[in-house]
């Protein structure tokens, strides 16, 4: 295969990577959301009926019903970078000197992420059940702001305690409902919200480390092969020193399942580094993100809700930030050691 095929190939699967993750992260206005229901739009009319409803049927499958999915999708990809790096990756790093502590930091960061993957999936969320909801009702306030008292679930059929929603997708209400994350098939909320935080950050570490690892030995084996002192004849006869992107060709070539694991593990730890990080924003200022995307949008009280500008511009009173911050520290508090219903009941 020649380097452009492979390239295209590379950017390809790059590109359906990051149109994938913007449709299971369920915000409807990402430009890829847009993106993509434009294409759907385009090429809508030379797809045949059956194609179309088949897709719709898929899609619905996979997001809007509990499914697996994710989860095998998850597992794959993560063997298929673990058998590229214990197959390939260790070798050169061995011959390179790189320590054997330095190269079993990713197997023990494998088996921690494993583990609190698997809380992630099997924890209850904190499911708001006829048995509980009397005590799952006096742990948070209502704030007749975003929760108002009073109001039921039409499909559960009891009062909704302060922060819950109902999950579409697990048909139930959730205590301090995050999101429903697709990737392990579960709601987060209040009772699984910091094992959540502690997956992805392992997952970051995981991605990070061996994209560390991975590059440093490509690094070694570029200065090793002298590539950049090499120079070439071109065309018209004359010695031209040896750029980058020759030496970036020359590793695509030399290691093409290498660089195309760099360059997932690359784009996999930016994009969860950075929704690590909006989530532990939101765990410091005691904001779940079903709330920080409603009081987005909030319109005032106080404001006539027919008039055009009824939505407030910030006052004191209208802030929609740290609204409910009580301190970083108990606002962590909370996330690990999330109130019980129980114990809410002997105050
Ligand atoms: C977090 O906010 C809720 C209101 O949504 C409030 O009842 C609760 O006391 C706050 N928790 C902390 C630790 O500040
Ligand atoms: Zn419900
Ligand atoms: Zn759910």
């Amino acid at each position: 295969m020649d380097f452009l095929t492979l390239f295209a190939l590379y950017v390809g699967l790059v590109l359906t990577c990051i149109v994938l993750v913007c449709r299971y992260s369920g915000r409807q206005q990402t430009p890829f959301n847009v993106l993509f229901n434009s294409v759907l739009k385009v090429v809508a009319p030379i797809t045949p009926k059956w194609l179309q409803r088949f897709s719709q049927w898929a899609l619905h499958r996979l997001f809007h019903q509990r499914n697996n999915m994710f989860i095998y999708l998850h597992i794959l990809l993560e063997f298929a970078v673990y058998a590229e790096f214990t197959g390939e990756v260790f070798g050169f790093c061995r011959e390179m000197d790189t320590t054997l502590t330095s190269l079993s930091v990713p197997y023990i960061l494998l088996a921690i992420k494993t583990f609190f993957f698997y809380l992630c999936i099997k924890r209850d969320p904190g499911t708001v059940t006829k048995k509980k909801v009397a005590g799952q009702l006096h742990i948070y306030q209502y704030d007749r702001r975003l929760f108002h008292p009073g109001v039921s679930c039409p499909t559960c059929q009891f009062v909704k305690p302060a922060r819950s929603k109902h999950c579409r997708v697990c048909n139930r209400c959730v205590q301090r409902f995050d999101h429903h994350c697709v990737w392990v098939n579960n709601c987060i909320g209040a009772q699984n919200t910091r094992y959540f935080l502690l997956y992805l950050f392992t997952v970051c570490a995981m991605a990070g480390d061996i994209a560390l690892l991975t590059a440093d030995m490509l690094l070694h084996a570029v200065l090793r092969s002298g590539l950049l002192r090499a120079s070439y004849i071109d065309e018209n006869g004359e010695q031209q020193p040896a750029g980058p992107l020759f030496v970036a060709q020359h590793l695509f070539l030399a290691f093409p399942r290498i660089v195309f694991m760099l360059g997932f593990l690359v784009f996999v730890f930016f994009l969860l580094a950075g929704y690590a990080l909006f989530h532990s924003y939101l765990a410091l200022v005691n904001q779940t993100s079903n709330e920080w995307y409603k009081s987005r949008g909030l319109v005032c009280q106080h404001c006539h809700p027919n008039t055009a500008d009824h939505l407030c511009s910030p006052a004191p009173n209208h802030s929609n930030r740290h609204y409910y911050s009580r301190g970083l520290l108990r606002n962590l508090g909370e996330i690990f050691f999330p109130p019980q219903p129980a114990q809410k009941k002997d105050n």
